[in-house]
């Protein structure tokens, strides 16, 4: 199948003071050394708990972010060489979409300014077509032309997610990545984002990177998983793979905790001793080796994982 996006040893690293009264300054490596592949028409669900690096990943994939090292190619283009100019006209073919739409939305601007100005920015369309347009893309969204000229602040949160995913897709992207889109969301409106994710997923062919802290709606959506810790991958593969034959503890962990209530946990990076492997302190299979060596990410396309389990 065709790659649209190739994620080479991707790396961020934040320098924050240890407390609050404190000089002294800890690095912490919120994303160590990704490497993935996306293929067109594919969803990838990346999971992990609070603190592991997920947003920081999504972020530097986009380039909204600076990495501060490894490579992103987007159609085979690399976009650490791109200028301004052209990252710029690349972003009609990548869109994002945050956890919270209220804040991600201006609350100053009704639907059409919204949507319209996406439109009119990528030259969709001009002044006069946008109310018509607008109206088209909020049917794609589920919802009726009268949210047209609303603001924000009179909307549910899922009406607001909705145009946040219309602003989203009225540019043809290519590549949505949507960070965490439903867990501000009731569980019963989770469940309506969801289909229309998958909906626009069949209808459109866009590829998508999916984020969250909850195995459950990643498996729902998705057609692959990576599954990452402290900044690293531990598990990637196949859903059926990742979820039915999981082979790093920390994967077995997350799948048994979905099957009672989900407790989201999370961690402080910089209140963590570094280990080799980042998932030491907490496994219940570690080894002497794995103190000070860090597992490579070894397998085959289908299912990979870094774990010295075998030797
Ligand atoms: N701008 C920043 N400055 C300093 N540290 C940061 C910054 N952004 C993230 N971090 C740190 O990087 C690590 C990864 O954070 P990130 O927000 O990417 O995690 P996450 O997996 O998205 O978590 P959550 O599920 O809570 O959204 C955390 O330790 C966080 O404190
Ligand atoms: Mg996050």
């Amino acid at each position: 199948m065709d790659t649209l996006l190739s994620v080479l040893e991707l790396k961020k690293t934040y320098e924050v003071k240890r407390s609050l009264f404190s000089s002294k300054k800890e690095v912490i490596n919120a994303v160590d050394s990704i490497s993935f592949d996306l293929s067109k028409g594919s969803t990838l669900g990346i999971v992990g708990e609070s603190g592991s690096g997920k947003s920081t990943l999504a972020r530097c994939i986009l380039f909204l972010e600076k990495p501060d090292g490894g490579k992103v190619f987007f159609e085979g283009r690399d976009l650490t060489t791109l200028k301004k100019s052209e990252m710029r006209s690349l972003r009609k073919d990548m869109q994002i979409i945050f956890q919270d739409p209220y804040s991600s939305l201006n609350p100053r601007k009704k639907v059409y300014e919204t949507i319209g100005e996406a439109l009119i920015f990528h030259g969709f369309t001009d002044k006069k077509g946008v109310i018509s347009q607008v109206t088209d893309i909020l049917k794609d969204v589920g919802l009726d032309e009268d949210f047209v000229f609303k603001y924000p602040h009179e909307m549910s949160g899922g009406q607001r997610q909705r145009v946040a995913i219309g602003r989203a897709i009225a540019t043809n992207p290519k590549l949505i990545v949507a960070d965490e889109p439903v867990s501000s969301l009731d569980v019963s409106i989770q469940a309506q984002i969801i289909n229309l994710f998958l909906d626009i997923k069949e209808k459109r062919n866009i590829s998508m990177i999916f984020v969250s802290h909850d195995l459950n709606i990643v498996r729902f959506i998705s057609d692959e998983i990576i599954v990452v810790f402290k900044g690293r991958v531990v598990e990637s593969g196949k859903k059926q793979e990742v979820f039915y034959n999981p082979l790093h503890p920390y994967t077995k962990m997350l799948i048994e905790s979905i099957k009672g209530d989900f407790i989201k946990i999370g961690f402080d990076m910089k209140d963590d001793i570094a280990y080799g492997c980042p998932y030491y302190m907490r496994c219940t299979i570690k080894k002497e080796r794995c103190r000070n060596e860090k597992p490579s990410l070894i397998g085959d396309d289908t299912h990979k994982v870094a774990c010295f389990m075998d030797g």
